[in-house]
């Protein structure tokens, strides 16, 4: 194979290439990137999701049960769990989403109670196996005998537990009080990155971090758009005090409490730095019922006050609200998304093709500069201005490399954002692409790493029509997941976080940006598919290949135009020992291999590509 890169020509890449896709599938915001620990904290529910007790159990000789209370914590939390008990300690006890991490760390604690108590509380972090007591703190009652009282604390352990079968308690003297207290959103919060309040998971930001992401696609996927009237994600329900939040019944089969929300989306892009791609709903319910075009305008408005509220100065209506939550600083929109998957036009011809139009006309109006995406790539633009599509694939190995050509004869004029894409199941006898009916693997296999980066490949070299591409699901909950193969894999112990194959090449990726593609002479592709291009960045030409069904091992050589004859570089190789090897908590099967190459006369690298193996060779220019 010979590989010769000119060093004019190509394409600009859109400088987001690589970002992560998120929405609450698989306890991926609660129990998951959300970092509080205590799960139902505030006994949410709905016609989907009724309210429930669970994980909730008493502490003594106590009774739990579920009020609601004609002077309820606040009307979007009505429901409150009620202790009765009229002697002894008692109290309740939370086992976190599947265990608890206790470390020797500040814990912020925090509950409501209403009910007439003198005495103190004990807040305390508990193991059950070992009945230890890991840490305990004193919090005052403030002895009000009507109405409710939220108490604060900071608990710091004594010891780290060395597993996560702790539970938070919370315990009283019962013969203190009348013979109830009623208690509501009961939370506590490990510390959080960037130390925010009501903030995110310090590991799991890590490890997102380690993408080096440009883009963050939120709120959703399925979970944005409801099942049926009237649940779909509201985004003026997920802003200010928590107390405020009322659940959400999502799409994946459990209520979201809304404390992930739309400031904390966007404190999520500060903080790595990342884009903002803003869903926002487009009347289209996932069971399929369509707000019909007479009825939109409030539904655009709607996306028109979420806008303000992120972007007006305190002199609009939402720019106001924003800065009286605390935020008095506009964050700013560049880019957003109309629905998921609302196959908004059926190719352009349905009733349904006037959503998409209707929420861009609007948005651009007032915002001229927002590229408005459609949800679907089956959409007819009649209009390529500051319009974008979201792409899709779920698919088998061998599908993904046949997509390798796939962005070459898209239509130009509009950005394509690869909003969700990943290897689901193996490679069947027939061909073809997901059966949905299927096992899809438990996590990403190396064989569909590799034909993903093949496909990446692809849509690097197509710079010019590629906003980025975004893996989907993002996050799992190992204990509870409606979804897999993922792209990163947790439990409640920090220590069991699995960054699957893909990770590893998106992250290889994603840390070395072609700024501007180069063209290479007469490129012949397979086994082995291969990008080029330039970083402005690191002032160095890339070489980004995957091989995929190779007979042997692909020996290359390459030839950057300008670069001569012991001129050097780094080549960087992953493979792992089998095509069905994968990442599982506590084994990464992930070779990566760097070494140094030289270019012999006339400038020439020489590489041995093995099967199955992705590559990156970066060469100073
Ligand atoms: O990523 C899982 C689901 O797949 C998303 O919610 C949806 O957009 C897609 O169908």
């Amino acid at each position: 194979l010979d590989i010769q890169v000119s060093s004019t020509g190509g394409n600009a890449t859109s400088g987001y290439q690589y970002g992560i896709m998120f929405e609450d599938i698989n306890q991926s915001g609660d129990g998951g990137i959300y970092a509080e620990l205590i799960r139902n904290r505030a006994f949410q529910g709905d016609s989907v999701f009724p309210s429930t007790v669970e994980p909730w159990t008493p502490v003594g000789d106590a009774t739990l049960s579920l009020q609601n209370l004609s002077q309820p914590l606040s009307s979007a939390l009505p429901t409150s769990l009620r202790v009765t008990a009229s002697s002894g300690t008692v109290g309740i006890s939370n086992p976190g989403y599947w265990g608890i991490d206790v470390k020797e760390q500040n814990y912020s604690g925090s509950f409501w109670v209403s009910g007439n108590y003198k005495g103190s509380f004990t807040a305390s972090l508990y193991n059950y196996l070992s009945n230890e007591t890991l840490g305990t703190v004193q919090v005052l009652s403030n002895d009000t005998a009507s109405g409710w009282v939220e108490y604060t604390y900071t608990l710091v352990p004594d010891s780290a537990a060395d597993n996560v079968n702790n539970t938070l308690r919370i315990t009283y003297d019962a013969s203190q009080t009348s013979g109830s207290l009623d208690f509501n959103l009961i939370s506590l919060f490990p510390p959080t990155y960037n130390n925010r309040p009501n903030g995110l998971r310090v590991d799991l930001m890590e490890a997102l971090g380690g993408l080096n992401p440009s883009f963050l696609r939120f709120p959703g996927g399925n979970n944005l758009e409801g099942e049926d009237p009237p649940y779909y994600l509201k985004w003026n329900e997920t802003i200010g005090p928590l107390k405020d939040r009322p659940g959400y019944p999502g799409t994946w089969t459990y209520e979201n409490t809304n404390g992930l929300g739309l400031v904390e989306y966007l404190h999520w892009c500060d903080d790595l730095n990342m884009e903002p791609v803003l869903a926002v709903w487009a009347g289209f319910y996932l069971d399929g019922p369509v707000i019909s075009e007479a009825d939109l305008q409030p539904y655009i408005d709607d996306a028109l006050n979420e806008l303000e509220f992120i972007m007006g100065d305190t002199s609009t209506t939402y720019g106001a609200l924003r800065a009286s939550l605390g935020y008095p600083d506009p964050w700013t929109i560049r880019y957003v998304e109309i629905g998921n998957e609302d196959n908004l036009s059926n190719g352009g011809s349905s009733y349904e093709a006037y959503r998409y139009q209707a929420f861009k006309d609007a948005i651009n109006e007032k915002y001229p500069d927002i590229l408005v995406m459609a949800s679907t790539a089956a959409y007819n633009f009649t209009e390529t201005e500051n319009a974008g599509e979201d792409y899709h694939q779920y698919t088998r190995p061998d599908y993904f490399v046949g997509q390798f050509n796939f962005f070459d004869n898209h239509t130009e004029g509009f950005k394509t954002m690869i909003g969700e894409y990943a290897a689901v199941q193996p490679n069947i006898p027939e061909g073809g692409g997901v059966n949905w009916s299927d096992p899809k693997w438990m996590f990403p296999e190396w064989i569909g790493t590799v034909s993903e980066a093949v496909f990446l490949i692809g849509a690097e070299r197509n710079a010019d029509k590629i906003f980025g591409a975004a893996y989907a699901p993002t996050l799992q909950n190992l204990n509870s997941y409606q979804w897999s193969p993922d792209l990163i894999s947790y439990t409640a112990d920090p220590d069991e976080d699995v960054l699957s194959t893909s990770y590893h090449m998106i992250q290889l990726f994603s840390s070395h940006r072609i700024t501007n593609t180069l063209p290479i002479d007469s490129p012949a592709f397979g086994p082995a598919y291969y990008v080029a291009g330039y970083s402005n960045t690191t002032d160095s030409y890339l070489l980004k290949t995957a091989v995929y069904n190779a007979t042997e091992a692909v020996n290359a050589t390459v030839t950057f135009a300008g670069v001569s004859e012991g001129a050097t570089g780094t080549l960087t190789v992953l493979t792992a020992p089998d095509p069905e090897s994968y990442n599982s908590v506590g084994s990464d099967v992930v070779v990566k291999t760097e070494s140094s190459v030289t270019a012999g006369s006339g400038g020439v690298f020489q590489l041995d590509l093995p099967d199955l193996s992705v590559s990156l060779l970066e060469v100073t220019a």
